[in-house]
């Protein structure tokens, strides 16, 4: 029988012991290294459609705020966004519902019925009651969050990035 000349009985025990130790190594550790780096893979889906209250409860033609808060967790870290809006119901109850946040710099703008204007203080921008820019800076209307009526429940759709 031929042996190998260069592979000795201790090398040979050595390379296979280095072999198993390695594949031991392997099924113990992945597990683990999966349990570690799992949160970093558990991402909140980012939409939903939030329930907003009754639509008979809102006013009709007088943007209502509401607010709300949504959590959203990204791996180990959890975010708490606190969400206004304004519910504009018509006579016919078409809604329209309106992000409270400027679209200049991100301040939140608030309804003042004496002059049926949203008004943002941060730079006095105003917007009329459909969301519009009358004056300041801001580039654009206000955003609109998407509706439906459900059983008599307002809902919004709400994508958070
Ligand atoms: S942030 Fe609203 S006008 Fe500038």
């Amino acid at each position: 029988m031929a042996r190998s000349p260069n592979l000795s009985r201790r090398g040979f025990i050595m390379s296979v012991m280095t072999f198993a130790g390695s594949i031991m190594g392997i099924v113990v550790g992945l597990p683990v290294i999966g349990f570690l780096i799992s949160p970093a893979l558990n991402v909140t889906k980012s939409d939903a459609w939030v329930p907003v209250g009754k639509l008979d409860s809102y006013p009709v033609g007088v943007p209502t705020p509401f607010s709300f808060t949504r959590t959203k967790v990204n791996g180990w870290e959890k975010t708490v966004n606190s969400i206004s809006v304004f519910v504009l119901r018509d006579a016919t109850d078409k809604v329209r519902v309106f992000s409270s946040v400027c679209t200049h710099l991100g301040c939140r703008v608030t309804f003042h019925k004496d002059s049926n204007e949203f008004i943002c203080p941060c730079h006095d921008a105003h917007f009329n009651k459909d969301g519009g820019v009358v004056s300041g800076p801001p580039p654009r209307p206000l955003d609109q969050y998407e509706s439906k009526v459900e059983n008599g429940a307002l809902l919004i759709h709400v994508i958070q990035s």
